[in-house]
């Protein structure tokens, strides 16, 4: 099999030894810079200091931005395929120190159209799903003076005249060829849905640099938004994308989870679940044997309770660089290094799973993040329609 064959990356399959750098030279995106990495608000979140976002396309234009005090935003979405587990929620916490820091205006779709359309699950699952996961978001803690949540098929009434407009600029051949032969044609539709999402921001507030935090297999997308973008028949600018690596399954790095997996730690487990799930299931980088450890030492960088701990979970780069150091000596333990990160973890969904069972019921929280009239109206008319469009009667 040829080098360059030998891991797949689309927003619908991940299979393989991803070689991160590779796909940078596939996708063309680009690596983050130091003078990039310092140039976030201060303190430097962890998943940018320590490299889990780790390239980029249009980052300055943000960054400079965010750092001027000038109108910018982030869209980070959800596509509602089942519970949320751990590696969904960074990219929203994520979103959330930015909103803390620069004022960033968050926009978050929920494509439950995109899961219908590729899980063998009907209409009622998904959107029930969707209700779980936006509560989820909203444990967040997100303002909501300055955060949108559209979900697809109930602010059809914008999102659909976007969508629309954009499908006219994206062809057949670029989507079997960003994304490989769709299943249905829904899926052929889809990257236009998304492209209406990653605009959306400017599309109500006006022309303004967007920066969209995904896993690096959400790439596509923007790229393809990035094309419809350049095609200036709309007065935006293209949105920037900040890419990240994917936080290892329990089973270990470059096994990537998928729904036929059983799931990893979901963001509803209680501590006893963190707990068990750790300690039975998360792939150690250990010695086989207690001795054999202390003499010749572990492996941190494919450990996964390490790995958790690194990726997100340990705030502290003293504790994680002495905890990296330790296990590679030997001193520390694989069995005590789980119980560490049992424990971090268990502690930070505690603290999530308070603040969403502190929220009122979805009724009374989503209206307060739904788009006003007038943004509807904004976003349909720069993208085209006029306003005395039917949509107004
Ligand atoms: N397609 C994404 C997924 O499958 C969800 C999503 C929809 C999204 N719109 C987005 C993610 C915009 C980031 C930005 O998970």
């Amino acid at each position: 099999m040829p080098a360059e064959d030998d891991f797949t990356v689309t927003p619908y399959a991940v299979e393989g030894d991803v070689d991160y750098d590779r796909l940078l030279e596939q996708f063309g995106a680009d690596a983050l810079t130091d003078d990039q990495r310092a140039a976030f608000p201060d303190p430097v979140h962890p998943l940018v200091r320590r490299e889990v976002f780790y390239a980029g396309r249009d980052v300055d234009a943000f960054l400079d931005a965010a750092n001027a005090g000038e109108t910018h935003s982030v869209v980070t979405g959800r596509g509602p395929s089942g519970p949320m587990h751990v590696g969904h929620v960074f990219p929203f916490y994520f979103a959330k120190y930015l909103q803390d820091r620069t004022g960033a205006l968050v926009y978050v779709p929920v494509s439950d159209d995109e899961k219908y359309l590729l899980k063998d699950e009907s209409v009622g699952a998904i959107s029930d799903h969707a209700r779980e996961n936006l509560l989820d978001i909203l444990a967040v803690g997100f303002d909501p003076e300055r955060t949108r949540i559209v979900v697809d098929t109930a602010d059809a009434d914008v999102v659909y005249p976007l969508a629309v407009t954009f499908a006219k600029d994206v062809t057949q051949a670029t989507v079997n060829a960003t994304y490989g032969d769709p299943v249905n044609v829904g899926l052929s539709f889809y990257p236009a849905v998304q492209a209406a999402h990653l605009l959306l921001p400017q599309l109500v507030e006006g022309r303004h640099p967007t920066l969209v935090p995904v896993a690096v297999d959400q790439d596509p997308h923007v790229r393809v938004c990035r094309d419809v973008a350049a095609k200036r028949r709309y007065d935006v600018d293209k949105p920037g994308a900040l890419l990240s690596k994917f936080l290892p399954s329990l089973d270990g790095p470059g096994k990537m989870s998928s729904s036929a997996d059983a799931p990893g730690i979901l963001l509803s487990d209680d501590r006893e679940a963190v707990f068990e799930k750790v300690r039975t299931r998360a792939y150690s980088g250990g010695r086989s044997s207690v001795e054999a450890h202390r003499r010749r030492g572990g492996n941190p960088d494919v450990d996964v309770s390490y790995l958790l701990l690194y990726y997100f979970f340990e705030e502290s780069d003293e504790r994680v660089e002495r905890l990296a150091r330790e296990y590679r000596e030997g001193s520390l333990l694989s069995g005590e290094l789980k119980e560490i990160a049992a424990e971090t973890v268990a502690d930070f969904l505690e603290a999530h799973q308070e603040r969403r069972a502190s929220l009122g019921p979805l009724e009374a929280e989503l209206p307060k993040f739904r788009l006003a009239e007038a943004e509807r109206r904004n976003a349909r008319r720069r993208a085209g329609f006029p306003d005395d469009s039917l949509a107004q009667q």
